[in-house]
């Protein structure tokens, strides 16, 4: 269920005129109005001013905004603000504060300060949610609810006495027999055999490693405790505003290692997702593009929000670089090309005091003479003629697989290598796909993933029996697999599958593999035919599988590097290290094998997305990009294009077809 206004994209971000004296609304509704601002989200952190003391409920305050912002036409996202519990609430209930994996009790004066597990929490919630509602019911301003702010981020376990109690019930739930769970913790390792429930703690700091089964459980625990105290909200407000949809803002790739966000999506009626550039990585705008295509894909391929980016440079890294000229423009058109109905932003002005105040806003603290504030305004025109593409899709013929239970797993202590990371592998390979102008979904391995021409499947460490046999349906009747190293290793409780690795995936993939050699720090090895690899190598043995490319050195000189598993009516390829640069190579000869079609000869500055019959071109590069193959009329600036289209540098370009 997606917002049913504003119409068009909507446009606008977090606004906190709280911070300011009254007469700023009269100012921000006038460049609400200048800039095309339809859609603004409020009260996110301002539980202290809804209410003052317990069970005393001030929205006067926040009626005089809402209504003045709905007599002007700007629509409310309206926040409940439980991600700043107030300092009265904290002084009374202190045991609320989470403490972490450490031992350290957290103090007041962040955010985030309070335990989704902590039952005062969640009473303290469940009331001011519903004087919240029940003010807000029927106020024709409130078009969508914000529930919380980025949970999990940075709050993702949390290790107090009330987490402990919760996480008893959660795995009495799970596993019902004690000796179930010491089953599926391996408990007989280092003897952990446990007798009774209350014997179980929080996996937390210890001298050395924690069982890993224990740890990966507490992932799913945790994060389900945070979609415990989301769903807590949203019952309550769909009761009291049925029909009004429910989100909640997800933390984009930067910050998402502890929210599933498969599971999250199903609980949402419309995804949202914030994005941060690393303001120092080179090509970042390919980061972004992965968190849209992310967002896109948990929400199922519908229409998702863009809830935060920044106009400028964010505060919180070491080196916070403002965009350049026209890069904000770029960001703000990528995410709706991957499938976004909104560009908002964190946040409309900036602040003057508290921990955000060196944040860019809509308005910057140069006010409204500066580039900055003119982008703004254009991107607002901008915006409205591409109103027609509201709720049209992004169609890929190509999937990568992500699952957080890898995620979780593989990150874990003692592996084989510090360089394997989940992120490692899924860069790279997004990346290389990026530059070969193939648009991406992001899948879970136990979905149906058969509409796919190639999966790829990076570092898919811990692999179902379920979800393998899945793998190997879909290649059996088509489809083409890649999938990299340290793939198909261990089940669900962090096990290894029987035999010799990888478990799960030997019979896919035509082959097994005797023995890891992990390279060292900087160390390289070289591929027969050429290129170089790095953090990995080990010995294959093909079994069914050829060997399309040896190693030429290292510990598996002579050995099977690269090789194709033909099964049934499709193919399997497996990659046995990490290349350098020729990762670009072996998926073209996959996505060749597999028919994807996808333009050539064009410079991997450009990045190429269709959405609803719409092309967008957007120039990365210095240089300007002519495009061919493409007829149809430019949104911008009307112009008609037979063929071909030149893009100059760090422009967007989008080309309607024909009617
Ligand atoms: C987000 C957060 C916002 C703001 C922003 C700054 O993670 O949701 O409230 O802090 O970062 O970049």
């Amino acid at each position: 269920m997606y917002p049913e206004r504003p119409a068009g994209i909507a446009f606008g971000g977090d606004y906190n005129p709280e911070q300011w004296p009254r007469e700023i609304l009269e100012e921000d509704v006038a460049l609400m109005r200048e800039a095309g601002v339809n859609l603004v989200s409020l009260g996110l952190f301002s539980w202290a001013l809804m209410e003052p003391a317990e069970g005393r409920y001030e929205f006067g305050w926040l009626d005089e905004i809402v209504d003045r912002l709905h007599e002007a036409g700007v629509a409310v996202d309206l926040a409940t603000p439980t991600a700043a519990p107030p300092a009265w609430f904290i002084r009374k209930y202190p045991d609320v504060l989470p403490v972490t994996r450490e031992g350290t009790r957290i103090g007041f004066g962040g955010r985030q300060s309070a335990c989704s597990s902590a039952p005062a929490f969640r009473e303290a919630t469940a009331r001011l949610v519903r004087a919240l509602g029940e003010h807000y019911r029927g106020h024709p301003a409130v078009v969508m609810w914000h529930v919380h702010n980025e949970y999990g981020a940075p709050l993702g376990e949390c290790y107090c006495e009330h987490s402990v109690a919760a996480w008893r019930v959660w795995l009495k739930a799970t596993y019902r027999d004690i000796s179930a769970l010491n089953e599926a913790w391996g408990a007989t390792f280092w003897g952990q055999t446990y007798t009774d429930w209350a014997e179980i703690d929080a996996p937390r700091f210890n001298h050395t490693v924690v069982n890993p089964a224990q740890r990966l459980d507490y992932a799913r625990f945790s994060d389900g405790q945070h979609r415990e105290h989301y769903a807590l909200q949203r019952d309550l407000l769909r009761e009291l505003t049925p029909g009004i949809p429910v989100t909640t803002n997800f933390a984009g790739t930067v910050n998402c290692k502890s929210a599933d966000l498969w599971q999250w999506a199903r609980e949402l009626d419309v995804v949202a997702n914030d994005h941060y550039l690393q303001a120092e990585r080179p090509d970042n705008h390919i980061d972004l593009a992965m968190s849209a295509d992310l967002a896109r894909s948990v929400a199922g391929g519908a229409p998702w929000m863009l809830m935060e980016h920044s106009a400028g440079a964010v505060n919180w890294q070491p080196r916070n670089l403002a965009k350049r000229p026209g890069e904000m423009r770029r960001n703000s058109l990528a995410h709706v090309a991957r499938g976004s109905d909104s560009v908002l932003f964190f946040q409309f002005r900036a602040s003057r005091f508290g921990a955000e105040k060196f944040h860019s806003g809509m308005v910057p603290h140069a006010g409204t003479g500066s580039e900055q504030w003119r982008e703004v305004v254009r991107l607002g025109a901008d915006l409205r003629k591409l109103a027609g593409l509201r709720g049209s899709r992004v169609r890929a013929e190509v999937a990568v697989v992500w699952d957080w239970e890898s995620y979780w797993a593989l990150e874990l202590d003692w592996r084989p290598s510090v360089d394997l990371t989940f992120r490692e592998r899924m860069d790279a390979f997004y990346e290389a796909l990026w530059r070969e102008h193939v648009t991406v979904d992001f899948v879970h391995p136990s979905t149906d993933i058969s509409g796919y021409r190639v999966v790829v499947a990076p570092s898919s460490y811990l692999l179902t029996e379920a979800s393998a046999k899945n793998l190997h349906r879909y290649v059996e009747a088509g489809g083409n697999l890649l999938v990299s190293y340290f793939s198909g290793i261990v089940d669900e409780h962090d096990t290894i599958h029987p035999g010799a690795h990888p478990g799960a995936l030997r019979e896919l993939l035509g082959l097994s593999v005797e023995e890891f050699h992990p390279l060292r720090e900087h160390e390289t090895v070289t591929l027969a035919g050429g290129g170089t690899a790095r953090i990995w190598s080990e010995r294959v043995h093909p079994a069914g599988a050829v060997a399309v490319r040896d190693f030429a050195t290292g510990p598996d000189a002579g050995h099977p590097a690269l090789t194709r598993h033909d099964l049934g009516a499709g193919t399997a390829w497996y990659l046995a290290t990490a290349p350098v640069t020729g990762l670009r190579e072996v998926l073209a000869q996959v996505l060749d094998h597999a028919g994807v079609s996808r333009p050539r000869g064009l410079p991997d500055t450009l990045e190429l997305v269709r959405r609803g019959g719409h092309v967008f071109l957007i120039n990365h590069g210095d240089e300007p990009v002519t495009v061919e193959g493409v007829t149809g009329t430019s949104v911008f600036d009307g112009v008609r294009h037979e063929g071909s289209v030149t893009v100059a540098p760090g422009a967007v370009t989008v080309i309607a077809p024909t009617p």
